[in-house]
């Protein structure tokens, strides 16, 4: 009743020449049986839409809480909707330590994709030490009770569970920690959401690879992957894709 989503989040990576590898991916993987999205810096969201148009989803990686306005450098959500994306992620570690995103600022930014007709995937995900101090799921009920707004849908909403300190590290949590998390997401949006939160996807993010990512796909209430560093590679997000259909 979810389907499963191969989401890739570029980052700060990747040039026009880099919509090779979107064309080796589309090319290796071209009915794939999950969603698959990939988040280009925004300078490529139009280039990688139109090339994929529509088979390949496209997000961005942050907009602003507000329509339009005196925002210098910022981007509307019905701009990257108007680039041909259909996603944005918001609430991003990065974004929360880089530029001190609070969880209200996560919300209001999800309220204004969902006002422009994007799905928002927030992001939501512990410190190493707030792990070791036993305050996870704590942390985590906080960050997704307070960076998702109400009205949230299966349909317009994601939620992506990232540990901080397993992005970008290659250490991952074991799958008894990633199933702990994932149950404790899913229930807490039933909870608040009723049979609506049954229809969220929430995705594991951290590290995930060819090489870990079929164990992760079969862990409880995973319902897919955000992927950083290992979705610019087309072999190896086509990888991840294939151990998702598999899954
Ligand atoms: P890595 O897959 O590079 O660890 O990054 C995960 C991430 O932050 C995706 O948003």
């Amino acid at each position: 009743m979810r389907r499963k989503l191969a989401a890739g989040n570029w980052k700060m990576n990747g040039t026009t020449a880099s919509l090779s590898e979107v064309s080796a991916l589309m090319a290796a993987h071209p009915e794939p049986g999950c969603e698959v999205l990939l988040c280009p810096p925004a300078t490529l969201v139009a280039a990688m839409a139109a090339l994929t148009q529509g088979k390949i989803a496209v997000g961005g990686q942050d907009c602003h809480a507000n329509a339009s306005g005196a925002h210098t450098g910022d981007i509307a959500a019905a701009m990257l909707k108007d680039a041909g994306a259909s996603h944005v992620i918001v609430g991003h570690s990065e974004r929360r330590a880089d530029h001190a995103e609070t969880n209200e600022m996560v919300r209001a930014k999800a309220q204004a994709a969902r006002a422009a007709g994007l799905v928002a995937v927030i992001c939501l995900g512990e410190t190493e030490a707030q792990r070791d101090a036993g305050e996870t799921l704590d942390v985590i009920g906080q960050q997704l009770f307070a960076s998702t707004p109400d009205g949230a849908t299966g349909a317009n909403t994601v939620i992506a569970y990232e540990p901080i300190w397993a992005i970008g590290t290659g250490r991952t949590p074991t799958l008894a920690q990633i199933a702990e998390v994932h149950d404790f997401i899913r229930s807490e949006l039933a909870g608040r959401f009723g049979a609506e939160g049954g229809l969220m996807r929430v995705l594991y993010g951290g590290s995930v690879k060819p090489s870990n990512a079929a164990e992760i796909f079969a862990t409880s209430n995973v319902d897919g992957a955000l992927v950083g560093g290992a979705s610019l590679k087309a072999a190896d997000f086509g990888a991840i894709i294939a151990a998702l259909d598999a899954a």
